[in-house]
C-alpha cells in the first residue's frame, strides 16, 4: 500500500490531534498541505511536523494535486460545504462529527459523495479505542447474553470557550453525539426513541449562549433494550469515559484509563492517578488506529466500518434528544428522520 497523501482543513484542536498522530504513528499516511483561515495556526502546525504546503484558503487544500484525501477538520458550520468540494474534486473524505446539524444537509453530503464514489469517513473515534473494542467484540460474541442496558458515563474535563459553543450545534450535536455513536455501536442496533433531561450547573454563559451542561438521556434500542447516557461539560477530576453493558449472560464495563496504575497506600487512604485528562491524552491511540483504517480503506478499496449512514443516524438522535429536552417528553428518532413538526 503507498503512502496516502494528506490534505488537513482546520489547525484547531482536532487538526493539531490528527495531523501530530499521523506524523508520528501513521506510517501509512503523510500530511502534505494545511488549510486554517487563521494562516499563524496553519503555520505553527505545518512547521511542527514539517508540511511543504500551507494557506488560509481550504481550496489550496482541495485543488493540490498531490492530495489525495482530505481530513476535515474545520468547525461543524463549515463540514457539509468543504466535504461536498472534496467529494466533487474527486478525493476521499475523512470529516469530523457532526456531518452537518441538518438531517438534509448531511443527506445532500451523502448523496454527494456517493455520486463521486469517493470513500467518505466518520470522526467516530472513540469506535476504535481498544477497550470499547473488546466491549464491542463481547457483545457481538453473546459474552453478555440478550442486551439490556448500555450505561455510558462520559464527562469532560472542562467546557469549550463560548465561540466554540457557538457554532457546535450545542451539547447534544457535539459532545454527546459521541455517546449516541457509541450506543448505536455497542447495541448494534438503532435508536428508535429518546427522552432528554438537562440543565446549566457548570456555567451560567452556556446557559446564556442558549445551551445545556449537564444531561441525562435515556435509549430506546430497536428490538426493547435500553441505554443510558450521563453527561458533563465538566467533571473537577478529567475526562471521565466508561462504559457498562448488561445481559441476560452477564456484564462488561470499562473503567477511565489513567497515566499510571500505580495505588499509594497513605494515611489518609488509598490513591491513585486522575483519569487521562481529556481526548488528546484518552484517545490518542484511537485517532491513530482510526486513520490507519482509512488508509486501508482508501488503498485497498474497502468499505468503511463508520460513514454517512452513522453521521446522520448519531444527529437524528441528537436532534430527538433537543426536541425531547425542549418539549419534556419521549421523542421517536422516526418523528425527527421523517422531518415531522
Ligand atoms: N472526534 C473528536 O474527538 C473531536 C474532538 C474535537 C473536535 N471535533 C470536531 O472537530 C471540529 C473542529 O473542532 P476543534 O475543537 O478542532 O475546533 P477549533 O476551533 O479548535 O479549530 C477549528 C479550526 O478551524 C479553523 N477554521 C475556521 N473556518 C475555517 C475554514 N473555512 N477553512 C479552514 N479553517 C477554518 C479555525 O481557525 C480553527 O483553527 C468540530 O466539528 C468538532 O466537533 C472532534
Amino acid at each position: 500500500m503507498s503512502t496516502l497523501k494528506i490534505g488537513v482543513i482546520g489547525a484547531g484542536r482536532i487538526g493539531k490531534v490528527h495531523t501530530e498522530t499521523i506524523a508520528r504513528s501513521v506510517p501509512e499516511a503523510r500530511v502534505v498541505a494545511i488549510a486554517d483561515v487563521n494562516l499563524a495556526a496553519a503555520k505553527d502546525l505545518a512547521a511542527r511536523v514539517n508540511v511543504p504546503s500551507v494557506s488560509d484558503d481550504y481550496r489550496k487544500v482541495i485543488q493540490n494535486p498531490d492530495v489525495d484525501a482530505v481530513i476535515i477538520c474545520s468547525p461543524t458550520d463549515a463540514h457539509a460545504q468543504h466535504t461536498i468540494e472534496t467529494a466533487e474534486a474527486g478525493k476521499h473524505v475523512f470529516c469530523e462529527k457532526p456531518i452537518a446539524l441538518d438531517l438534509p444537509t448531511i443527506k445532500r453530503v451523502n448523496d454527494t459523495v456517493e455520486r463521486c464514489g469517493v470513500k467518505f469517513m466518520v470522526g467516530f473515534n472513540r469506535r476504535f479505542d481498544a477497550n470499547f473494542k473488546k466491549v464491542k467484540q463481547m457483545v457481538v460474541e453473546r459474552k453478555v447474553g440478550d442486551l439490556h442496558v448500555v450505561k455510558i458515563t462520559s464527562r469532560d474535563p472542562g467546557p469549550p470557550p463560548a465561540e466554540y459553543i457557538a457554532v457546535s450545534g450545542g451539547m447534544f450535536l457535539d459532545m454527546t453525539i459521541h455517546d449516541f455513536d457509541m450506543a448505536r455501536f455497542i447495541a448494534g442496533k438503532d435508536v428508535v426513541e429518546v427522552f432528554a433531561v438537562g440543565g446549566v450547573m457548570v456555567d451560567p454563559a452556556i446557559g446564556k449562549a442558549g445551551d445545556i451542561d449537564t444531561a441525562v438521556i435515556t435509549l430506546v434500542f430497536e428490538g426493547g433494550a435500553l441505554g443510558i447516557i450521563d453527561n458533563s461539560r465538566k467533571a473537577v477530576y478529567g475526562y471521565d469515559q466508561r462504559l457498562e453493558v448488561f445481559g441476560s449472560g452477564g456484564m462488561v464495563k470499562v473503567d477511565n484509563t489513567a497515566p499510571d496504575t500505580h495505588d499509594y497506600y497513605g494515611p489518609d487512604g488509598v490513591h491513585s492517578s486522575l483519569p487521562l485528562n481529556f481526548f488528546m491524552d484518552r484517545y490518542i491511540d484511537a485517532y491513530a488506529s482510526e486513520i490507519k483504517e482509512f488508509c486501508q480503506v482508501v488503498g485497498e478499496n474497502k468499505p468503511v466500518s463508520v460513514g454517512g449512514r452513522d453521521g446522520l443516524m448519531s444527529v437524528a438522535i441528537a436532534l430527538a434528544a433537543k426536541r425531547s429536552l425542549a418539549e419534556h417528553r419521549p421523542v421517536k428518532v422516526a418523528e425527527v428522520l421523517e422531518g415531522k413538526k
